[in-house]
């Protein structure tokens, strides 16, 4: 494979996502030479720094947060290809000398051109910066330009269509590189594989042989420090907009045409618009929401949801949602999709169940009742892995039959790449397989706008359900009306 040398223009170089993920995942990629070595970083924030006090907080980050091993001997083969630069974003005048830097850094590390421009900010802030990109002339280069972009993508359909109009004065749609770091994970990338590749799978993916599918994305930490931006977005738009819908996508496309990131963006797309909309008056009927109250979260105490600092004491904000989703394309007409996404829930697990139909029960069952059905687990987080549950004999006994697993675990002993190191360096050498295509994200408005809009205008309010537990009852009815439940977390 061959490397690319670049400039990453990083806005927000102060923030927690790059001291938490990206400086981390430029060591890993650079210690296990996954970086060319002629590449430069240019850190971008409000406050006045020297390159020395930039690379000392770029180290302590690593120290911090790398998954990699960390010797003395790393830091001066990658500390010097970092500085730091303060700009005011919304003043274009602080564009001019940046353009001024990056060139030099270009001639001293011999690259020809090629500029990530990393937006790590406050997501009203895009719109600016692409535009003050292109009038100081840093978008002009010999080489490639490319704009990777942190989520929300807008807060509904308008206002993701007015900043995608304004981005692309700047960037085509092939260069602009949006984040959906669940797509980065091993095992979503992981669904495309399993099920194009065995022969065993394929044949069966498919509404004769699937009863439903579940999806469930719980966290046991609460809202954090995140209330200004989350009591606006609730789990809507923060989980289900986006990373619940990518996973969709993943388990529902169809086979692409090639491994290549327009056709398996193609085949997305199909899905999502397959995706039954939801009218605004039929929102109850498919989806439920919840806020958390006190409980007890890993054998601690926690507070209400109304109660974390930040948020309003009457806020209705959604931190739970469940939803029941029909694709109503051949493959999947009849088969519902449940999805489950929330904050201080019982545990941290996210989670695929693909549930096959059962057997007729006339010859073999369970002394207890129900001969189970198949069951394809795929977990994503924090295990990775695949587990099968298939019926067979109990050892010794006559025809008893019992569930046993076929169980592989994809992150046990070794360590899987951090999210956002596979999605940095596909952007670095120009794959936008696992990004997501501005078509996908507009149809996921699409689909979630009546929703909130629905919620908006109740005038219900929300259901609580305890912190600690797997979210209000009403999401067990969801499954209930369909004479289905939840399949427990693994
Ligand atoms: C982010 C959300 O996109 O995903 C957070 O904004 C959430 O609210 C996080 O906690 C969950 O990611 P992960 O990788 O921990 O499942």
């Amino acid at each position: 494979q061959s490397l690319q040398p670049f400039v990453m223009v990083l806005f927000g170089a102060n923030g927690d996502l790059a001291k938490r993920k990206l400086f981390p995942a430029l060591f890993s990629l650079h210690k296990n030479r996954l970086l060319h070595e002629n590449f430069a970083v240019v850190g971008l924030g409000r406050s006045p720094k020297d390159d020395a006090r930039f690379r000392e907080a770029v180290r302590e980050s690593v120290e911090k947060y790398a998954r990699t091993s960390v010797d003395e001997t790393d830091w001066e083969g990658f500390l010097p290809h970092f500085s730091y630069r303060s700009v005011d974003i919304n003043n274009p005048e602080d564009f001019r000398p940046l353009k001024e830097h990056v060139e030099s850094l270009e001639k001293k590390h011999s690259i020809s051109g090629n500029r990530l421009f990393y937006l790590a900010i406050a997501p009203d802030l895009f719109g600016n910066v692409s535009t003050h990109l292109k009038a100081s002339g840093l978008t002009d280069t010999a080489g490639w330009k490319r704009l990777v972009i942190e989520k929300p993508f807008g807060h509904d359909h308008e206002s993701a269509q007015r900043l995608n109009n304004q981005i692309r004065q700047t960037f085509q749609e092939e260069e602009i590189y949006r984040i959906d770091h669940y797509l980065g994970k091993e095992m979503v990338q992981n669904i495309e594989v399993i099920r194009f590749a065995n022969s065993l799978f394929e044949p069966l993916w498919n509404n004769r042989y699937i009863d439903n599918v579940q999806i469930t994305a719980s966290e046991t930490v609460g809202v954090e420090e995140r209330a200004g931006y989350y009591d606006h977005a609730g789990a809507l738009q923060d989980m289900v907009q986006n990373h619940m819908l990518q996973m969709v996508m993943m388990v529902a496309m169809e086979p692409p045409s090639r491994l290549k990131p327009e056709a398996i963006h193609d085949e997305k797309v199909k899905v999502l618009r397959s995706l039954r909309r939801i009218k605004e008056e039929e929102v109850d009927q498919y989806v439920v929401r919840g806020q958390y109250h006190a409980g007890t979260v890993d054998g601690k105490p926690v507070v209400s949801y109304r109660q974390e600092e930040g948020v309003s004491s009457d806020s209705q904000t959604e931190t739970f949602v469940a939803a029941k989703m029909y694709i109503d394309n051949f493959r999947w007409s009849g088969v519902p999709f449940f999805v489950r996404t929330g904050k201080r829930m019982a545990q941290k697990a996210t989670e695929i169940v693909i549930q096959f139909k059962e057997m007729p029960k006339n010859l073999y069952f369970n002394r207890e009742g129900d001969l189970g059905p198949n069951l394809l687990v795929i977990s994503v987080n924090p295990t990775e892995g695949l587990s099968l549950r298939i019926n067979a004999k109990k050892p010794g006994s006559d025809n008893d039959v019992v569930p046993i697993a076929l169980d592989f675990c994809n992150n046990c002993g070794v360590d899987s790449p951090e999210a956002y190191e596979r999605l940095l360096q596909d952007a670095i050498e120009g794959d936008l397989t696992f990004f997501t295509r501005w078509d996908e994200v507009s149809l996921a408005w699409k689909y979630v706008d009546p929703i909130r809009n629905a919620w908006d205008q109740t005038e219900r309010s929300i259901p609580l359900y305890k912190a600690g537990s797997w979210g209000p009852k009403e999401a067990d009815r969801l499954l209930a009306q369909e004479n289905k439940s939840w399949w427990p977390v693994s």
